[in-house]
């Protein structure tokens, strides 16, 4: 199929709209904005246009397809339920500036997620804002930085993170003005004490660090690591990117962290492939809370005079602007049909979340196992190694390829794209930085033991794949093997028009 604008179609309209309630010549739109030309609309009748956006549909990979172990990212299942609560029309069709009034349903829900998030993570208040991990990861180091600017504090221009730290960590850091630094982790991935010790002072603003770590390990000493930072005055921040590995067993409040962010797209659901759209509230201990962004929902008992609706049983839900808040960083409330899904999700499953937490473990653990079984019934275990040496991981775990490339050099990337030839999205490649020819790999918690079973068989068969063959894989999919560096450093996200 040619591109949208290429194709010469219908002089049809795929569109209507409703007449205008006055006339265009009334409007008095400033003649700065006012078009010199008419836009270039594809002409495309509405047949014409659906078959064009089924077809690109068809031409992705997502987790409604097939398995997607992309480690780090978490691609679970996203219960249908959400999308069906999420467009109610009282839920899909406010506005933002609408008065609270006729909006307490929806700021009910928000101070549920709130009041759930806060308790889940061990933390005091949270904010709903941030529309992703990192952008959360942003806005609590600015949080942090404020209470220190507060404090007279302003020798305090230091972050540390760990090598195995997700990028965005140092990146958010930065952002904000922060120096980094960056400490080794141990032979086994874990965090280390002496590093640590040896770079904290009074110049330590915060630690960044996420538990378990990029390597799906737990760390046993994160209480020892908190420590440290607090006894040289730092903050520790939360990355909770992999919270869905813990939660409901213990919490980053009581391994001693003082700001957490949550990425909702990936603990609760809310489809995520491609890069949106996420939800990345952060929580924080009392003493940042003034700090938030806002506005945030609170809520107070009922008085005369409340224009009350059927969820006003007990309480009238409204907004609320943090005392010394670092300001806005996104537009109006945040991403609220994240948030609302989330909500259905985490309504659906109540106590059960820990359940989900425990099956995450659980089948990251078996299907390591299963890799390491079929791989030794064939032979071919000395292909790979071992991207941590733990018995048990969390909800993840990390392979090293770097046997394999030493043997026949064929490395991660290769065997990345010879999975996609059978049928499954490749886990995550080259992260973390640490392990040599890394991949990734997280099943999730709603993977069946067949999937996996099947999974672990099918990796092994790349492993004994022609080095030819994995060279120009994949030959199977829509697309063929992308000069990756290229896409990104050129990214073309507009039609090219002549003029
Ligand atoms: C460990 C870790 N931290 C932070 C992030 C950033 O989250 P987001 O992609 O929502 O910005 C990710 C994303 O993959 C991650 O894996």
């Amino acid at each position: 199929m040619s591109h949208l604008f290429e194709h010469e179609g219908a002089d049809g309209k795929g569109y209507s709209q409703p007449d205008p309630v006055a006339p265009v010549d009334n409007l008095q739109i400033p003649s700065s904005l006012v078009r010199a030309k008419l836009p270039r609309w594809p002409r495309l009748s509405e047949p014409e246009m659906v078959r064009h956006y089924t077809w690109l549909s068809t031409r992705n990979f997502g987790i409604d397809t097939g398995f997607y172990p992309l480690g780090s990212c978490t691609m679970k299942h996203n219960p249908r339920i959400n999308e069906v609560i999420a467009q109610l029309p009282g839920i899909a069709d406010i506005h933002p500036l609408q008065p609270e009034h006729q909006i307490q349903g929806t700021l009910a829900i928000f101070h549920e997620m709130q009041d759930m998030l806060g308790i889940c993570a061990g933390m005091d208040a949270v904010t709903l804002q941030p529309v992703a991990g990192a952008q959360g990861e942003f806005t609590a180091i600015r949080c942090i930085q404020e209470y220190f600017r507060g404090r007279g504090e302003l020798g305090r221009t230091k972050v540390i993170v760990p090598d195995s730290a997700h990028g965005t960590n140092p990146a958010s850091a930065a952002m904000a003005g922060f120096e980094i630094i960056e400490i080794p982790s141990r032979e086994d991935g874990r965090i280390d004490l002496d590093a640590l010790r040896a770079v904290v002072g009074d110049d330590t603003a915060a630690m960044m660090i996420t538990n378990p770590s990029t390597l799906g390990v737990f760390e046993p000493e994160i209480a020892q690591a908190a420590d440290i930072v607090h006894e040289a005055g730092g903050q520790m921040y939360y990355d909770g990117a992999n919270f869905n590995a813990i939660l409901g067993r213990t919490s980053p409040g009581l391994m001693g962290f003082d700001a957490v962010h949550y990425n909702l797209h990936k603990t609760f659901s809310q489809p995520h492939g491609g890069g949106g759209p996420g939800s990345g509230p952060i929580g924080v201990k009392s003493h940042l809370a003034k700090f938030l962004p806002g506005p945030v929902v609170k809520r107070r008992p009922i008085l005369a005079g409340d224009q009350l609706t059927s969820v006003n049983k007990e309480w009238w839900y409204h907004w609320h602007q943090p005392e010394n808040s670092i300001g806005k960083v996104q537009q109006w409330h945040g991403n609220s049909g994240a948030v609302v899904r989330c909500w259905a999700y985490y309504r659906r499953y109540g106590r059960e979340l820990k359940t989900m937490s425990e099956h995450a473990v659980l089948n990251a653990n078996y299907l390591r196992h299963k890799i390491i079984e079929e791989a030794e019934k064939i032979g071919v275990r000395h292909l790979f190694a071992d991207g941590a040496p733990v018995d048990v991981v969390k909800h993840e775990f990390t392979i090293s390829m770097a046997p394999m490339k030493e043997e026949c050099g064929i490395g991660a990337m290769d065997i990345a794209k010879g999975l996609l030839d059978m049928g499954y999205m490749a886990p995550t490649v080259y992260f973390p930085l640490i392990v040599p020819e890394c991949m990734m790999v997280e099943p999730t918690e709603t993977e069946s033991k067949e999937t996996l079973d099947e999974f672990a068989k099918k990796f092994v068969e790349v492993l004994q794949e022609d080095p030819d063959v994995l060279h120009n894989a994949p030959v199977t999919t829509k697309v063929r093997r992308v000069d990756e560096v290229y896409a990104a450093r050129n990214l073309t996200l507009s039609y090219p028009f002549d003029e």
